[in-house]
């Protein structure tokens, strides 16, 4: 097969740092030969964990246990929720006797998960809630504090708004349109590039305008955002910060963004546009984003397309086919 400039452009996108090394091993997939895409957990041993970009068809909690320590520099995950659905596979996650065991049982899997991180490493965890006879669980929050004691730092809970929730026919509380993305660090240093993700900011409001004043002079109602006021010491850092930063405001805690399209063969897929944040605050171009419960390999799409490397977990065949079916289409 002849190599297309969308291949090279690809492959250079999707490793930054180029070793002779790393022209060689991905030389197989770069031409089409026949490297290993998709390894089963008995041949983990011939994984190349700083090549990555395969996914490792397994369990998570025994996959993991396998992994060499401190490959990853973010996790990016999203576990099968409590009694939901079925991923078809024997030993999956979400179909234990009750809540109890289902949490503790991803609270081993990510006491490995953090065995496998950077010392400067982080999670993003997102995890959906469950009604049990009409009560609902606490599912994620009690995950994280369950976490928390296990010595993760829960540095953020981010809420996933969806505008296009399904509706549902409750008439008796609101209808559930949200789910939650924890982001927790390994240590208290962690690496986190605040500027990748910034947002526009905001056009204040009639009331947050500047009331003018002795240093305000000739601003009486400017905006900070128009430039009006720029340079002005009358404005303390703090705010200056949160203002007019030039790459714009500060991320916030509440993302909204539609559920996704991309159905084929599998359920709950990320939205691509949901988990870019995470890969692009959580790790630096060229480094390796891990995620456990693989499903549709959207973490690895969106990793390779932003120039980062994947590892991914799955425990059922069909579903590493289609991810790699899509993250290399041809
Ligand atoms: C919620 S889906 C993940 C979807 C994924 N985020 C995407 O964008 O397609 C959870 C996945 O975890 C897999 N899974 C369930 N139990 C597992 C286990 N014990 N080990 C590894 N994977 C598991 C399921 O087969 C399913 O594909």
């Amino acid at each position: 097969m002849a190599v297309s400039y969308d291949d090279y452009k690809y492959h250079k996108l999707a490793s930054m740092t180029l070793s002779l090394d790393s022209i060689t091993g991905n030389l197989p997939l770069f031409m089409g030969l026949d490297k290993k895409l998709i390894i089963d957990v008995k041949d983990i041993d011939k994984a190349d964990f700083n090549q990555a970009n395969f996914v490792l068809n397994g369990e998570a909690l025994e996959v993991l246990k396998k992994l060499p320590k401190s490959i990853v520099q973010t996790v990016v995950t999203s576990p099968p929720y409590y009694g939901q659905r079925d991923y078809c596979a024997d030993n999956q996650v979400g179909t234990e006797k009750d809540p109890e065991e289902y949490l503790n049982r991803l609270v081993d899997i990510f006491d490995e998960v953090k065995r496998v991180l950077k010392e400067d490493g982080t999670l993003w965890l997102n995890i959906g809630d469950k009604y049990i006879d009409g009560n609902l669980a606490g599912l994620p929050w009690r995950l994280a504090i369950a976490l928390k004691q296990r010595g993760w730092i829960l540095r953020s809970d981010i809420i996933w708004y969806k505008p296009n929730a399904m509706p549902s026919s409750v008439q008796n509380r609101p209808t559930t349109d949200h789910e939650y993305i924890f982001l927790f660090a390994k240590n208290s240093k962690y690496y986190y590039d605040a500027d990748s993700i910034r947002e526009p900011h905001i056009t204040f409001s009639e009331k947050s305008k500047m009331k003018g004043g002795r240093n305000h002079l000739g601003k009486q109602g400017g905006t900070p955002e128009q430039g009006k006021n720029s340079g002005n010491s009358n404005l303390h850092q703090g705010r200056w910060d949160q203002a007019f930063h030039p790459k714009g405001r500060n991320k916030r805690t509440v993302w909204e963004v539609p559920l996704s399209k991309f159905r084929e063969a599998h359920f709950a897929v990320f939205p691509e546009k949901l988990i870019e944040p995470c890969i692009l605050a959580g790790c630096p171009e060229g480094s390796v984003v891990l995620d456990p419960f693989f499903g549709s390999g959207t973490t690895g799409f969106v990793s390779l397309t932003k120039g980062r490397k994947f590892i991914g977990i799955e425990l059922n065949r069909d579903y590493c086919e289609i991810a790699i079916k899509r993250i290399f289409p041809s």
